[in-house]
């Protein structure tokens, strides 16, 4: 037989197959055991950077260099006291439906074929538990990014019917609004849009972090004065420094009234949806013309998988469909229709990321998601509660949900760079032990550890000992 990439003997393949398999369920189910983060060693970043393979070696080989090199390396967010960023843990069953993905490995552009489904299938209960009408369409993308920029795509090309033939030229100059708070995906998509970074309109948040109404209302008012096209107003479902979830109702009645086009994104508060507990607090969400978030942030699942769900399906399709004669619907077979994702992303080919939604959702049920990301919440309040309670912390903001800002403070410290430097190598200390991985920010010009959960595996205890640990490394720096 002539050569494939399949291997020349399967049973051989079988048993190392069964035996990543094996190690990858130990490595999993005791990853609390080891440290968060290991830096990778000089012997492994040697042995990542060999000259290009020109000649095969066995696939043995190639993966106990994965065990030996590879393996013990990684960011270290499924592990129960990763607090960094907002990153989530991935599950066992996610680890197994990539591999049942993949071993299939279809395309999911559309098609007649059972992935279209599945991916048809999760959508349809994503679109219920975030409140969205079952006409509205949807797409799973690589993450949050993608998703927000492609919410704002449609946005930008609703706003003037000529954009998507004659590009920017033909308009005026399109504005979009956030607040403060607005994580960078905003810039990153007016910058590929087209629009420019100077489009962005960074609006000042009130006390609480939200986007201040008044504010909002200014700056469109004078930009329609200066000519330019205020077209979108972005909502913010869990700010990424403070957790806040801005007012989405007045924010919807404004767009509403304004004849602006409304985007949430929810990147990880919008599966607060989850919630029975904290749904609430995501009241208007489910009025917006677009909403992005993701299912590898507080979803849990692995990355990349985000999502992106429009009101009016028709405005999605207008963004992206294109025409090609080889991709014509011939009606019957395997391609009787138009390829339904593909003519709502930028992406032609693609993969079946909805199989891990779709396996998690059916596995782990609606309810008990919820109840983790309870539980996450109440792990946050439990840090907020020790920091303002102990004479040598002090907490940088509100922390309504799942991310919390503070700092180590002793009495004595009081000029801002010290404490930076102080705050910093607590940070880098606790990081380098591997003992938690928490991150930081500014908050009001102050340095911040930042604690963000999104953690399904972290324990009440595993907060009460980063707590310890900012506590130790602090006092043995300061006295
Ligand atoms: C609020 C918010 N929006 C958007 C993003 C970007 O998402 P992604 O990293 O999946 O591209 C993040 C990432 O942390 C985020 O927190």
């Amino acid at each position: 037989m002539s050569p494939s990439l399949d291997p020349q003997n399967w049973d051989e393949f079988r048993s190392l197959g069964h035996r990543m398999l094996d190690d990858m369920v130990d490595a999993m189910s005791t990853i609390a055991d080891g440290p968060v983060w290991t830096p990778p060693t000089a012997e492994a970043r040697e042995a990542l950077s060999r000259a290009t393979p020109l000649q095969g070696e066995p696939l043995q080989t190639v993966y106990d260099d994965f065990v030996r090199h590879v393996l013990p390396y990684p960011t270290g967010n499924a592990h129960p006291r990763f607090f960094g960023w907002v990153m989530g843990n991935g599950t066992p069953d996610g680890m197994l439906a990539e591999m049942l993905a993949a071993a299939m490995n279809p395309h999911v552009g559309g098609y007649n074929q059972s992935a279209a489904l599945v991916e048809r299938q999760a959508l349809s209960w994503l679109r219920e538990i975030m409140g969205y009408p079952q006409d509205a369409s949807g797409l799973m993308v690589s993450g949050g990014t993608m998703a927000n920029l492609i919410g704002v795509m449609v946005a930008r090309n609703q706003a003037d019917s000529r954009i998507r033939e004659s590009g920017l030229c033909a308009a005026p100059r399109l504005t979009i609004y956030g607040s403060d708070q607005t994580h960078s995906w905003v810039e990153k998509s007016a910058d590929i849009l087209g629009l420019g970074r100077g489009a962005v309109r960074r609006l000042a948040s009130d006390e609480d972090g939200k986007l201040d109404l008044d504010a909002l209302r200014l700056a469109v008012e004078q930009d329609r004065q200066n000519g330019c096209l205020p077209f979108c107003v972005v909502g913010n479902a869990g700010t990424v420094d403070g957790g806040v979830v801005d007012d989405l109702d007045a924010l919807a009645d404004y767009c509403a009234e304004q004849q602006l086009w409304f985007h949430v994104d929810g990147a990880f508060g919008a599966l607060l949806a989850f919630s029975e507990q904290h749904r609430g607090r995501l009241e208007g969400m489910q009025r917006s013309d677009s909403l992005a978030f993701d299912l590898h942030k507080w979803g849990y699942l692995q990355y990349e998988l985000g999502c992106v769900l429009v009101r009016d399906g028709k405005q999605q399709r207008a963004t992206f469909a294109t025409e090609a004669s080889y991709l014509e619907p011939l009606g019957r077979g395997i391609q009787p229709d138009a390829l339904e994702y593909s003519a709502l992303g930028p992406q032609l080919s693609r993969g079946f990321r909805a199989l891990r939604v779709w396996m998690g959702l059916r596995h782990h049920g609606v309810h008990k998601i919820g109840q983790i990301i309870d539980r996450n919440v109440a792990q946050a309040q439990r840090l907020a509660d020790q920091v303002d309670h102990h004479p040598l912390l002090e907490r940088l903001g509100p922390a309504p949900l799942n991310v919390v800002c503070f700092r180590f403070r002793p009495a004595d410290t009081t000029i801002e760079a010290d404490l930076k430097a102080i705050n910093r190598e607590i940070l880098l200390r606790i990081q380098e032990s591997g003992e938690a991985i928490p991150s930081s920010t500014v908050r009001n010009g102050r340095f911040a550890l930042r604690v963000a959960i999104t953690n399904h595996r972290t324990q009440d205890q595993d907060i009460d000992q980063l707590v310890a640990a900012v506590l130790r490394h602090g006092q043995a720096l300061t006295t």
